[in-house]
């Protein structure tokens, strides 16, 4: 479905709300990744899906996808991988670590094998995460923002914490930023040299469309930070799960969960919803806009689809999509 134009406003800086973006799931919500960053990519291991299991680091749980297969069954399910060129990257100028990595090595290869997963609350982010989950297995890392990694979930736990309720929106910000610098220099920059292909649910679009077009923070100060942050790590595909915000929201309440972000204006969610529809627009290259009203397998076919044919994601033999 095309993005529809929709007016946003940004309005000034509010010190005072809270903050923004996903909560705490519970275990069985969150998504696996499916392999810790440092473990061999699935093609060193030479066993697919079925020899590497899938394991989640983010709630340090396992969760053995093909476990009940016998083993004859599971070496024909093996994947072959056309996995993507690995990324040359730059190493840390001299200053920069003169007291230590303090900055995330700049990214020279522009063909990454980075695809993010964005969208309103309750749009089906985690969802396609847990549905790539099971078509692909090892063959992909998937992870999210914020709390990818074990520092990460205590930054997420800090901003979603409701006792936080003096949180300025800069405060957010940064910590936003805190979580996808340590995302990116433990989890995706380490899986992008290893040539593995990497999906984030939530990435530097989330910032642009919940502090930028939602609270009001300018664009050109989030890109700066991003920058910094990222090492200048930009997706090849980013996915919009495109949903009206009613129906998000309608999903989430009837998820039963609440965070204080799903307890802000619907205005705000509205200012969200349209700078999504605004970055799409101005890089309709890098984006795909999906219509999220559809059935979550047919979400998935195009997502694997756009990514199979931009030669970001290893092809399945014929049977297993
Ligand atoms: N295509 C779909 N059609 C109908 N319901 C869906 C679809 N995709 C997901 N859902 C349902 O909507 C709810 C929200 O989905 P999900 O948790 O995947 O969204 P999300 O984008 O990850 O939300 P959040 O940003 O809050 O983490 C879930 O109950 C899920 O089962
Ligand atoms: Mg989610």
């Amino acid at each position: 479905m095309a993005a529809a134009e929709h007016e946003h406003r940004l309005g000034s800086i509010l010190l005072d709300e809270s903050p923004s973006v996903d909560t705490l799931l519970p275990p069985e919500e969150k998504p696996a990744q499916v392999r810790q960053a440092g473990d061999p990519p699935a093609h060193a291991q030479g066993g697919g899906l079925a020899a590497a299991g899938a394991e989640s680091a983010i709630a340090g749980e396992r969760v053995d996808v093909l476990a009940a297969q016998p083993a004859k069954q599971a070496m024909e399910r093996q994947i072959e991988l056309e996995v993507p060129q690995r990324h040359a990257l730059h190493q840390p100028q001299p200053e920069a670590v003169a007291h230590g990595p303090i900055l995330t090595p700049l990214i020279e290869s522009t063909a990454m094998p980075f695809v993010t997963l964005e969208g309103i609350e309750g749009s089906g982010k985690s969802t396609q995460l847990r549905l790539l989950q099971e078509s692909h297995g090892a063959a992909l890392l998937l992870t999210q923002e914020p709390g990818g990694t074990p520092l990460g979930a205590l930054i997420r736990e800090t901003i979603l914490d409701r006792r936080h309720a003096t949180m300025t929106s800069t405060t957010e910000l940064l910590l936003y930023f805190a979580d996808r610098a340590q995302h990116v220099g433990e989890t995706l920059r380490p899986a992008l040299e290893r040539g593995e292909t990497v999906v984030s649910d939530r990435y530097v679009d989330s910032t642009l469309a919940y502090q930028g077009y939602g609270r009001g923070i300018p664009l050109d100060v989030i890109r700066s930070l991003a920058v910094i942050a990222t090492g200048g790590l930009e997706p090849d595909l980013t996915v919009l799960l495109d949903l009206p915000v009613r129906l998000g929201l309608a999903r989430v309440g009837r998820r039963g969960r609440e965070d204080r972000l799903e307890s802000e204006m619907g205005e705000f969610h509205e200012r969200v919803c349209a700078g999504y529809h605004t970055l799409a627009q101005a890089e309709p290259e890098r984006w795909l806009v999906l219509d999220a009203t559809a059935a979550p397998a047919e979400i998935h076919r195009r997502i694997v689809e756009a990514g199979e044919r931009r030669g970001l994601m290893p092809k399945l033999p014929h049977g297993l999509r």
